[in-house]
């Protein structure tokens, strides 16, 4: 587990989640650790919309397709939930505290999924259009990306201080 990973389990721990929660992320850190280390088996095209985001995430490997799938659906669960994770890194914890004013629509692929992501504030576009990139560039590097901070457009208005 990589010291971050470790971080971030103390931080749940610390805010008082159950060890129903703290299995799940577990579950999910599982499925995010296995496509980022298998990122050269994976696929992704990413296009900005005046409201958000269109991306399409494949595999042509049928595992690796069922967990793009599965991820892309939890992580939808858990912005509606409110259950965030990666904390440090100020784009996540944006997302989680805007996620009222973001729309996703996961529309399941035979290889992966197609998502379109959007939001009526346009503040909240330039964190959309910045989270598509990001993951992009998880799909593009692997671990090199996801230990480095996400960046954020300079004119990003947060919502946490
Ligand atoms: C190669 C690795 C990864 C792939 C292929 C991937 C794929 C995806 C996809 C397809 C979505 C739906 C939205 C979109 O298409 O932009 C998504 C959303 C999300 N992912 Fe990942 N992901 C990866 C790594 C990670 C990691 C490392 C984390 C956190 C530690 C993460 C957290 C999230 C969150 C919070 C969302 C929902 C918010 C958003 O749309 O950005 N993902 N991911």
């Amino acid at each position: 587990m990589l010291d971050i990973d470790e971080a971030e389990m103390q931080r749940m721990h610390m805010s008082g989640a159950d060890s129903g929660q703290m299995q799940r992320h577990q579950h999910d850190q599982h499925v995010f650790h296995t496509l980022l280390e298998r990122h050269q088996e994976l696929h992704r095209e990413l296009e900005n919309l005046p409201n958000g985001i269109r991306t399409v995430t494949t595999s042509d490997n049928p595992e690796l397709a069922a967990l793009i799938t599965e991820h892309a659906h939890v992580m939808h669960r858990r912005l509606q939930e409110g259950f965030g994770l990666r904390y440090w890194d100020a784009a996540f914890a944006e997302i989680f505290a805007r996620a009222d004013a973001v729309h996703m629509d996961i529309r399941n692929l035979p290889n992966g999924v197609e998502t379109i992501e959007t939001s009526d504030d346009a503040n909240v576009v330039k964190l959309i259009q910045a989270h598509g990139a990001t993951v992009s560039a998880f799909v593009r590097e692997g671990f090199a990306a996801a230990q480095r901070e996400s960046p954020l457009p300079e004119d990003y208005q947060r919502a946490v201080t």
